[in-house]
Formats: structure tokens, C-alpha cells, sequence
């Protein structure tokens, strides 16, 4: 069969880029192996899918290139986004720090980008391998099809239990193009045996700034059973490169607050003063950990000094990841020195489009990936 465009991968990227092209008067084949589009949809989100982040914009993304997301993020926002699910009738809400979902059920994202493409008369082929891609004359055949354009779309391995694999960096070395070495991001980190403590707090959360070099996040975090997780450990997991240390702030005006309860209750001790600020089986833990035995009262200002910079500082040393079983996202992917930021297509490959996950441009936590996914999606499909 032939086709103007074939889409490799009907995740959010592949939906999106298909139905653009469709409506744009393409004739478009979808691929995908798996037996449902948009299977990382239904699951995102807690199953209402955060489909987007009011605040998005290009410093929310990681890349070697910071600046090559800002093209596709300003031709197609938060805003175009937001518009298309109005015009579907989808009710959303924001629900913290300008994350967006869904009122209902990711299914109602899934189902809209579906619609989308059958109005652009998109064939969409699930449970379907892609095998070899033949390449010539200006031509691109994959299973039994031929394009003059070829849409990559296939996400990165995250998750590969949800079909996710890394097809994609070896369609790149097919084509000669570069891959920033993919790791995991948006993950839980493990703690080797210095935090054996805090594996008792197991299923605690509070809120902290997490920090890994300038990197900080504000939200909770979550000790594990492994060691941390939580959307601010998620969020700085992104920047986390081996042997570097994360450090947890949990009192921010820790000084402040040892004098205030040194003032109102010296009789006090800090296991009563932290329990105050914090989860009392934290508070528990970190007391023992500090080891700081007299009333408050007795309490000089160095011992609380000691204290704060325990509370400010609490610094672990992650031994890893829990990779990309675990992962959200895949940080790394196709290099964007090889492709244009206007169109997503390849330089060296006229025709070739890569998209979504698969590029080396990676979004924090709360709706930025799905933005950019839709946002590089379009690109690719207006100019196709
Ligand atoms: P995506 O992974 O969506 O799609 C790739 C497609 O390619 C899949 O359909 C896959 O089956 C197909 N494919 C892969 N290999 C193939 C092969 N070899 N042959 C054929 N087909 C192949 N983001 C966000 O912004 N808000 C959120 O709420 C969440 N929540 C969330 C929860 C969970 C549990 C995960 C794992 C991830 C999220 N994310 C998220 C991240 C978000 O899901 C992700 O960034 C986008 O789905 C990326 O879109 P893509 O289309 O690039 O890849």
C-alpha cells in the first residue's frame, strides 16, 4: 500500500502527528505492536491523565540542546492543547502547581486523539511488527507499505513491560544519527546501606525541597523500602548523575523553629519539637539520628545550630535508580544536533521526522511530557 506519511508508534506523539498530517490532506498509516493506542495515556496520571502544564515552558525540559524544544513549544502551547480538549467537551482541572487532568478518564484523552485521526482519515494499524525499514529512492517501506515520509514516534524504553522499547535508538543508527545515552528519569533512587534507618519510615512522606547541584524541586517526598521516591525525588532523579548526593531540606527556617521551641518549651525535647514539623515516626527516626539528649532549654545555640543543619541538609548518597522499569520518562534519545527544531526532521535524511520521547528532550514531572509530545508532534505533522 502506499502512503504520503507512516507513523511509527501510537503513543501520544504518533496520535497527535498523525491526525495533524491527516487533516493537513496526508494519506497516513499509524503502526503500532501493541493491541491498544495510547497505552501509557490510560495509565498516566493515576488514570486521569495530567495531559498538560499551564506553566510549560522550555526550562521545564532537559536536553543537550536547552534551547531546541522552545521552537515546537511556542507553535503549538498549553494553550492549543487545552483548546482541543475543550472542543471535545473533555472536563479537566488543575489540580497542583498548574498540572492539568482529566475530570474523568485518560480514556477520554485516548478516545479524542483517536477521533482526531479518523477525521483526518488516518488507517492506524495496531498488533502490527515494524521489521526491517527498507530505504530508496526517496522512499520508506515498512510492513508492506511505502512512504515518501517517515514519522519515528516509538517513545523510549521506560516501563518496557507496557510495550515500551528502544526501537527507536536503533532506527537511528540505521540512519546514522547520534542518541544521547538514554537513562532513566522521573525514578525512584535506591540507598545503599547508610540509609538503613530510614527504611523502618518506609511509606512516609513530607514535603521537602529536594536538591541535586542547582537543581531544587519543592513537593513530598517518599521513603521507600528501596529509599527515596516522591514527586520532588522524581523530579531531581532527572539531574542525578552517579556518585552525586541528594540532599533534602525539611525545615526551611530549621533555626527559627529550634529557638521558637526552645523559647515556648524548654522543658521540651526535639523529638516533640520535630514532631511538630513533621511525621512523628520522621521525627522518631531523625532524633535518634541526631542524637541531641537534653531539654531544649539546656540546649545551646551550636546544639541547635548542629541540629538545623541536620534538618536543612539531610544528605543521602543514592547507590542507583530503580531504571527503567520504574522510570516515567526516558531521559537522552536521539540527538537533537541532527534534527530540526522547526520540523523534527532529520537532517541528513530528507523525510525522516522523529518525535516525542524519542528525542533527546525530556519534560519534569506534572504534564510537560505529554506537552511535548503533542507540541513535537505538530511540528512534525504541519510540515509533512
Ligand atoms: P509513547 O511511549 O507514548 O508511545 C510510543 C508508542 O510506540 C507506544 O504505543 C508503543 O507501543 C510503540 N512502540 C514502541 N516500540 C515499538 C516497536 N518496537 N514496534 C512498534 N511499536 C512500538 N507524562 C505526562 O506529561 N503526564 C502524565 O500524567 C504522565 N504519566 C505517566 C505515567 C506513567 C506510569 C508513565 C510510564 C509515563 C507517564 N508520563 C506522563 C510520560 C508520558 O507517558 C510519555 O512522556 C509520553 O507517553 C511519550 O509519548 P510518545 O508518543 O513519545 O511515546
Amino acid at each position: 500500500m502506499k502512503y504520503d506519511v507512516i507513523v511509527l508508534g501510537a503513543g501520544a506523539a504518533g496520535l497527535m502527528a498523525a491526525a495533524t498530517a491527516g487533516q493537513a490532506g496526508a494519506r497516513v498509516l499509524l503502526l503500532d505492536h501493541a493491541d491498544k493506542a495510547g497505552k501509557k495515556i490510560l495509565i498516566s496520571g493515576g488514570g486521569r491523565c495530567n495531559f498538560t502544564n499551564l506553566g510549560t515552558e522550555a526550562e521545564c525540559f532537559l536536553s543537550d540542546n536547552p534551547h531546541f524544544c522552545k521552537s515546537a513549544l511556542a507553535k503549538y502551547t498549553q494553550w492549543d492543547f487545552i483548546a482541543l480538549v475543550d472542543r471535545h467537551g473533555i472536563a479537566w482541572h488543575e489540580k497542583t502547581l498548574g498540572q492539568l487532568f482529566c475530570d474523568g478518564s485518560a480514556r477520554q484523552v485516548v478516545a479524542m486523539l483517536l477521533e482526531e485521526c479518523s477525521r483526518g482519515g488516518v488507517d492506524v494499524r495496531l498488533s502490527t511488527q515494524i521489521g526491517e525499514i527498507g530505504h530508496g529512492d526517496g522512499f520508506f517501506r515498512v510492513a508492506g507499505a511505502t512512504a515518501g515520509q517517515l514519522v519515528i514516534a516509538t517513545g523510549g524504553p521506560s516501563i518496557p513491560k507496557m510495550g515500551a522499547t528502544g526501537i527507536a535508538y536503533q532506527i537511528a543508527q540505521r540512519f546514522g544519527l547520534p542518541v544521547v545515552p538514554p537513562r532513566p528519569a522521573l525514578v525512584p533512587l535506591t540507598l545503599g546501606s547508610d540509609a538503613q534507618a530510614f527504611r523502618e519510615i518506609s511509606g512516609v512522606a513530607c514535603a521537602v525541597t529536594a536538591r541535586v547541584g542547582t537543581a531544587a524541586f519543592t513537593e513530598a517526598a517518599l521513603f521507600t523500602h528501596k529509599g527515596l521516591s516522591g514527586p520532588a525525588i522524581l523530579q531531581v532523579s532527572s539531574y542525578w548523575k552517579p556518585g552525586e548526593p541528594v540532599v533534602l531540606t525539611l525545615v526551611g527556617n530549621a533555626v527559627e523553629m529550634l529557638r521558637a521551641a526552645r523559647r515556648h518549651a524548654p522543658r521540651s525535647r526535639l523529638r516533640s519539637a520535630l514532631s511538630a514539623h513533621l511525621p512523628n515516626r520522621l521525627a522518631d527516626v531523625l532524633s535518634a539520628r541526631i542524637g541531641l539528649e537534653k531539654e531544649l532549654g539546656n540546649s545551646s545555640d551550636a546544639d541547635l545550630g548542629r541540629v538545623a543543619e541536620h534538618l536543612t541538609q539531610l544528605t543521602f548518597h543514592p547507590t542507583g535508580t530503580e531504571g527503567f522499569a520504574k522510570a516515567e520518562v526516558t531521559a537522552g534519545g536521539i540527538s537533537t544536533q541532527a534534527l530540526s527544531s522547526q520540523t523534527m526532521e532529520a537532517k541528513s535524511v530528507p523525510g525522516l521526522y522523529i518525535i516525542g520521547e524519542a528525542v533527546d528532550v525530556t519534560g519534569w514531572l506534572g504534564g510537560y511530557n505529554f506537552q511535548w509530545a503533542w507540541s513535537s508532534a505538530w511540528a512534525a505533522g504541519v510540515a509533512i
